[in-house]
């Protein structure tokens, strides 16, 4: 089963991937967690770019394009050899986050990013999605009081409102991928949400 985390930035993706895995260890299943960008030694030097604070110049394609390069190298590498093996694999962010931030943040067209996605992915979706969806303002200034901020968390609120509203829009349009979260609880009543809705998916998966 391929699980993935996306949501707006400081919605706790990061910090309950790992208490998430664990969780299910414990429980017998064979948990590889990754990230994008990154996840693999190319992938990571992508990411590195990506995230530069000096990298202002970078435009909305060029984004989009090297998001896709290193998610090509993840679903080779690492996703779907995980899945080849019967395990779990959970994924802080995947493809989505190209059709919120790139598609609805920047206002590439959707379509165009769809097939630079499919091409990458080579059509691998997530079984589930979880969305830790949070008020953009209360996400942005827990990055800013932890200090890890990047080229990304650095664009315009409104833009990170765009991705909120992209998250919504792409949670109606297949509602059966995915549940949404209260990232707004404290952190562990968001594992408890989690857990619960991994294992109500993983029986009915069998
Ligand atoms: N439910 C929560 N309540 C308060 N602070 C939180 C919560 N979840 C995460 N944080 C804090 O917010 C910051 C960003 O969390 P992180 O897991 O890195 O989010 P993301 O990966 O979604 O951007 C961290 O300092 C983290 O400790
Ligand atoms: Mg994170």
């Amino acid at each position: 089963m391929f699980i993935t985390l996306e949501g707006p930035e400081g919605s706790g993706k990061t910090s309950q991937v790992p208490l998430l895995a664990e969780f299910l260890r414990q429980r017998g299943f064979d948990v590889l967690t990754t990230r994008e960008p990154g996840g693999t030694a190319i992938g990571e030097q992508i990411r590195e770019v990506l995230h530069r604070l000096d990298n202002t110049a970078m435009h909305p394609r060029t984004e989009a394009l090297l998001f896709q390069s290193a998610r090509a190298q993840l679903v080779e590498q690492v996703i779907r050899p995980h899945l080849g093996r019967g395990g779990v694999v959970l994924s802080d962010r995947y493809a989505d986050a190209t059709l919120a931030y790139q598609g609805y943040g920047h206002g590439l067209d959707l379509a165009q990013v769809g097939a630079i996605i499919a091409f990458a992915t080579g059509g691998l979706k997530p079984d589930l999605t979880l969305l830790l969806d949070l008020d953009v303002e209360m996400g942005l200034q827990r990055k800013v009081n932890c200090g890890d901020w990047n080229r990304l968390d650095a664009y315009t609120v409104e833009f990170h409102r765009r991705v909120r509203e992209g998250y919504h829009q792409l949670v109606q349009a297949e509602p059966e991928r995915w549940v949404t979260i209260d990232a707004g609880q404290p952190s562990e009543a968001v594992q408890e949400a989690l857990r619960g809705v991994v294992m109500q998916r993983l029986n009915v998966e069998g």
